[in-house]
């Protein structure tokens, strides 16, 4: 979003009203295409961020407070779809129980995580592939998720030993339609996407926006769509992969790589900070959270999506492509509910944690947290 292009919309669009980053507002009148622009129906100019002592008669800058209410999601029947959850957990449960008499060698890396197998296993759940496809398929309408973990379950010792590529699970032959399913199938993805969706649009005007760790675009995809025609939209990844698929798949944004474990990277001040299921992926979540409040202009909004409880198909599959955490993650994937809340109040203040209590998902332990960057 820079200042010649928002000032060519305004011309052209003839807008009275609009809202824009204290930042944005701030370069207007400077750029060398004002004095050439013709706002003649512009009457009012909201904005957001820090206050300016900025006048431009006639028209009228209103500093603006912000806040988003909270999403509604669907009314729906939920029961089958966590049913399926349980059981797509107790398959994963049983495949570990019946590779670990066959694990022999253990790489130094993966040693977390046969630890993080024992505890699991300390719950007796059981299940067979077939009952959790066929009780995800009933619940998701796909079955790429358990096609993929079936495929981990068959090389569990190797995936320990280092035998076998964790990544060609995920990407047979290159294919990406294991992966998309993964990130597209499972009800809580579903609710996610929705929910981190809505309240972007909540905020109903022209957003800088950047999403780390947007792999497959299960989440971009669902932000994408109905955004103001201001806002610019940069998506990211570790991945180069990722980064060009992005650019295949949503072409008209903007896309680079972001690395949140890495420090030294500048790609410019954000609303919006996007991180859908990535920061379980970080070495520290502190020090991450800060490299992220660090892209943020004052009073931005930071919209993550994690799990907060163990969940065993991640650890049959995906906790072989993650790095050892060196934080509070000692002997479990995923920070708890409590150290999320706890982690993002340090550094934030925290407006929306979802789903409440009361809604038939909450017992899944996925949440989607919205905290906004305070004047501290
Ligand atoms: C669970 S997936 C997220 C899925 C994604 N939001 C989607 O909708 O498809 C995690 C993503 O984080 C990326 N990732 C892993 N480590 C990362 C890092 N250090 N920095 C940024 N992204 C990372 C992975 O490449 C992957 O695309």
């Amino acid at each position: 979003m820079n200042p010649a292009k928002v000032l060519a919309y305004l011309e052209r669009e003839r807008t009275t009203e609009i809202t824009l980053p204290a930042t944005i507002l701030k370069a207007l009148p400077d750029d060398p295409s004002a004095m050439l622009t013709d706002l003649s129906n512009l009457k009012t100019i909201r904005y957001h961020g820090e206050k300016l002592d900025l006048h431009w008669p006639p028209i009228e800058l209103v500093h603006a407070e912000e806040d988003v209410p909270e999403p509604k999601t669907e009314e729906q029947d939920w029961t089958t779809a966590v049913e399926a959850v349980r059981t797509f957990s107790n398959a994963a449960l049983q495949a570990m129980r019946d590779a670990l008499p066959h694990i022999e060698t253990v790489l130094p890396q993966q040693e977390h995580v046969l630890e993080r197998w024992h505890k699991a296993l300390e719950n007796p759940g059981g299940a067979s592939w077939d009952e959790a496809e066929e009780a995800w398929r009933a619940a998701t309408g796909g079955t790429g998720t358990i096609e993929y973990a079936r495929r981990c379950a068959n090389h569990l010792p190797q995936l320990f030993s280092g035998e076998v590529d964790p990544t060609t699970l995920m990407f047979p032959e290159g294919r990406m339609d294991l992966a998309d399913a993964l990130y597209r199938e499972n009800v809580m993805g579903r609710y996610q996407h929705a929910t981190v969706a809505a309240v972007v649009r909540a905020l109903d005007r022209p957003l800088r926006i950047i999403e780390i760790g947007a792999g497959t675009g299960a989440t971009t995809e669902h932000v994408l769509g109905n955004l103001h025609p201001l806002t610019d939209y940069l998506i990211t990844d570790v991945s180069r992969y990722f980064v060009d698929q992005a650019g295949k798949r949503f072409p008209g944004n903007r896309y680079g790589t972001f690395d949140i474990d890495a420090d030294g990277q500048d790609p410019g001040e954000f609303d919006v900070v996007i991180a859908g299921g990535v920061l379980n992926a970080a070495k520290d979540t502190d020090a991450s959270l800060k490299r992220l409040k660090d892209l943020m202009a004052e009073q931005g909004w930071l919209i993550i999506s994690e799990p907060t409880v163990e969940e065993p198909w991640v650890l049959m599959s995906q906790a072989f492509l993650m790095a050892k955490p060196t934080d509070a993650r000692k002997s479990s994937t995923f920070l708890t509910h409590d150290q999320w809340r706890e982690a993002l109040r340090s550094q934030f203040e925290l407006v929306l944690d979802l789903p409440h209590e009361d809604h038939p998902l909450h017992a899944l332990g996925h949440r989607v947290f919205v905290a906004r960057k305070d004047k501290r």
